[in-house]
């Protein structure tokens, strides 16, 4: 049985006097029953803070992106390496908003995928389709292209310590949900797409649902077969909703 897995992403949003205040609430509020796994994602300048507020608590921690250079004459960017030096366990590659708004090509996304790995990370790889592509009944081709980018360069064994997040682009912050049935068809080709290479990793691969997950939804789609989690942006931000949804995986 895979373990579910509830990630926050926190995008750019917070402050210091507003991550503590969020942390401390969820940290308190989270079921200890060692049945799941939670974390946030938090921007890369409090990496530091959630260590300081997380290390030895039951909400794991990363970032939202790295580079995809190990290091070198590269302003502004943050190395996978660096991410990991405090404490992290997790970091977000190929988020739809990093494609569409920042360009981040799936080769590109591959090579922050092999990175974050190389460094100890566990990388959550975002894949979906927008609107138009799920009108144009192109779902799956473009979840395969955004998968296959990664399994070319680092190899089906690398999921073994991966998590892919299934979110489509017309769920994400619009709230309108996928349904747990559209969540369970994508999540079972993803899965399927890996077993083809490899059965055992397939299996043990966490596949997260994202797009408009709220406590009111988070049961219904978190009962489906292949859906093993979520990763949650608006609502992550909002200490009750996070602890339900975290409650209801
Ligand atoms: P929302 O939960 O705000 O729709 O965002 C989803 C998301 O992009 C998580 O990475």
């Amino acid at each position: 049985m895979r373990t579910k897995l509830v990630v926050g992403n926190w995008k750019l949003n917070g402050s210091l006097a507003a991550n503590r205040a969020l942390l401390e609430a969820v940290v308190a509020g989270l079921p200890g029953t060692g049945k799941a796994r939670f974390g946030v994602c938090v921007p890369a300048p409090y990496l530091a803070q959630a260590q300081h507020l997380l290390a030895g608590s039951m909400l794991e921690w990363g970032a939202q992106d790295v580079s995809r250079f190990a290091g070198g004459a590269y302003t502004g960017e943050v190395s996978a390496a660096m991410v990991a030096e405090f404490g992290s366990r997790l970091a977000l590659v190929g988020h739809s908003e990093r494609r569409s708004i920042f360009g981040d090509a799936d080769a590109v996304v591959a090579e922050k995928f092999a990175l974050a790995a190389a460094a100890g990370l566990v990388p959550i790889l975002c894949v979906g389709e927008s609107l138009a592509e799920r009108e144009a009944g192109v779902t799956e081709s473009v979840v395969a292209r955004q998968l296959d980018a990664v399994l070319e360069t680092s190899g089906v064994a690398s999921l073994g310590r991966a998590v892919v997040a299934y979110e489509p682009v017309w769920a994400i912050g619009t709230g309108r949900t996928a349904s747990a049935q559209q969540a369970q068809d994508v999540h079972g080709f993803i899965r399927g797409r890996i077993a083809a290479r490899d059965r055992e990793v397939a299996a043990g691969l966490p596949i997260l649902y994202g797009g408009s997950v709220k406590a009111g939804n988070a049961g219904e789609l978190f009962a489906m077969p292949d859906v093993d989690g979520g990763l949650i942006g608006g609502a992550s931000l909002i200490a009750a909703e996070f602890i339900e949804i975290c409650r209801a995986a």
